[in-house]
């Protein structure tokens, strides 16, 4: 019971990763705000996790969205102890391919609702003056470039970087930022990236999930579950000393 009536907002969170997040961040004593552009799947996703998880209507891209969700969540737990930015959208393409369109989609989800999450959940935290934890959900897209992943990668170096410079600024309010950079995550998701790459490298359904999960020095693709120790910890007060860090957490993928 680590995080014990602790207050936590997931952004993202109907499904993947931030449903595991917020499955272990009840089990863990939280109370967790399931906050999705999906509200019947978020609303589906806390009936499963039980009491301690509620649903919210959240689009990260509407500064209107941010807000109220924000205030919801101080009404519901009289303030906000911690945020998890993981709401993102990926895309693929190569450079000669990518259009305005997916450029501004990926930028606003990742980047700008990452940044404008954080802010809204700062200023709750600053004037509730008991610190917080934020964790944003960053990649191992976002150490180093790849050939057809161009945007996406952008947005998740980007989420590294405004981690280091919200970590450097907030933490003389007592709030924490920390990201974890995931490898390569068995889900939903991957099945759309996988569907990605077998258009763009003309390859069959599935044969780029078994590659991917080979080449990881662990020998397989994680599961949600292998992420949510680090995802306790970085909100625990076992990390208060933690600043302005990106913990990979890939099975060996990168070393930084
Ligand atoms: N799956 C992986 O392999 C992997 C690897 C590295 C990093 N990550 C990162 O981890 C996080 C979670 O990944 P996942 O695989 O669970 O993703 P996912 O696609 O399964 O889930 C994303 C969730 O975000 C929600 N969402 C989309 N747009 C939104 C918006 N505008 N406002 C609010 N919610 C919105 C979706 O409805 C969905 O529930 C992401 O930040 C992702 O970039 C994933």
């Amino acid at each position: 019971m680590r995080l014990k009536g602790k207050s936590a907002l997931i952004t993202g969170s109907a499904r993947g990763i931030g449903k595991a997040f917020a499955a272990a961040y009840v089990a863990e004593g939280a109370v967790v705000a399931i906050a999705d552009i999906n509200l019947q799947a978020a609303e589906a996703a806390a009936a499963e996790i039980g009491p301690g998880a509620y649903a919210l209507h959240l689009d990260v891209t509407q500064q209107a969205s941010i807000d109220a969700a924000v205030t919801a969540v101080e009404e519901r737990t009289g303030g906000l102890d911690i945020l998890i930015n993981n709401a993102a959208l990926f895309d693929l393409a190569p450079i000669v391919d990518i259009t305005r369109e997916s450029y501004d989609r990926l930028f606003q989800i990742n980047v700008a609702g990452t940044l404008f999450m954080m802010q809204a959940a700062a200023r709750s935290m600053i004037a509730r003056g008991k610190g917080g934890k934020i964790i944003n959900m960053a990649s191992q897209a976002g150490r180093r470039g790849e050939a057809l992943v161009g945007v996406y990668c952008a947005t998740k170096a980007a989420v590294i970087s405004l981690t280091q410079s919200a970590g450097l600024n907030l933490i003389a309010h007592g709030i924490n930022v920390n990201a974890i950079a995931p490898g390569v995550v068995d889900g939903e998701h991957w099945d759309g990236v996988d569907a990605l790459f077998a258009k763009y490298e003309n390859r069959p359904l599935g044969e780029k999930k078994r590659l991917v999960g080979a080449e990881v020095p662990l020998g397989r693709m994680a599961t949600a579950a292998d992420l949510t120790g680090m995802a306790i910890f970085l909100a625990s007060p076992e990390a208060d000393y933690i600043v302005a860090q990106t913990y990979n957490v890939d099975g060996g993928n990168w070393m930084s």
